[in-house]
């Protein structure tokens, strides 16, 4: 069965509500299992032994949290691992324009430059998932639909066989 990693930061719990919420959709899907941790809590392991890695961070000063870039320094220890795995990011930011998008790209670059495969987002806020302050609904349905999307696209490239990985 395919994997997918949800590792997040979340001070005030609005990044960690949207964690789950995505957890929910992937959930949704039935044949995917899910693994939700903190970024403190997430293992160079859980890293390899996922198709797809979902990535949370508060927006603090326009990017990624200093814990989140913590997991992202770390990950140099598995370079060339996560080659053709699935890459997603999302935020929750305390205003419209405060730096959410740069957030989303700041970790999404870890993640592209790992070789991973990202999945824009048409309908929405197309980088990933964004709260500005707590989620509300549709913010959730929004998670919820970024995981089902994600989801399917490991277990489309699982289908049809992704790149080779050396691990
Ligand atoms: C150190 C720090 C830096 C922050 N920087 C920004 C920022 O640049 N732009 C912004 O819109 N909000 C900023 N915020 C607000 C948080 O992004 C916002 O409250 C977010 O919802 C917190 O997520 P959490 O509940 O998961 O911890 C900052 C908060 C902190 C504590």
């Amino acid at each position: 069965m395919s994997k997918v990693l949800i590792s997040y930061f979340s001070k005030s719990g609005n990044t960690e509500k949207m964690a789950e919420y995505i957890k929910e959709g992937l959930d949704s899907l039935g044949d995917v299992d899910v693994d939700l941790k903190k970024v403190q809590d997430t293992t160079i392991k859980d890293l390899r032994s996922s198709d797809g890695i979902i990535i949370g961070s508060p927006t603090y000063f326009g990017v990624m949290a200093r814990e989140v870039k913590a997991l992202m320094d770390k990950s140099i220890q598995c370079y060339g691992k996560l080659v053709g795995k699935v890459g997603g990011a999302f935020t929750s930011s305390g205003m419209i324009g405060g730096g959410n998008e740069t957030t989303i790209m700041s970790i999404l670059q870890g993640l592209l430059i790992h070789g991973m495969i990202v999945q824009g987002v048409q309908k929405g806020n197309h980088y990933g998932p964004v709260s500005v302050g707590a989620p509300n609904e549709e913010v959730r349905d929004e998670c919820m639909e970024y995981g089902k999307m994600i989801g399917a696209l490991v277990k489309r490239l699982e289908r049809g066989g992704r790149p080779e990985i050396s691990n």
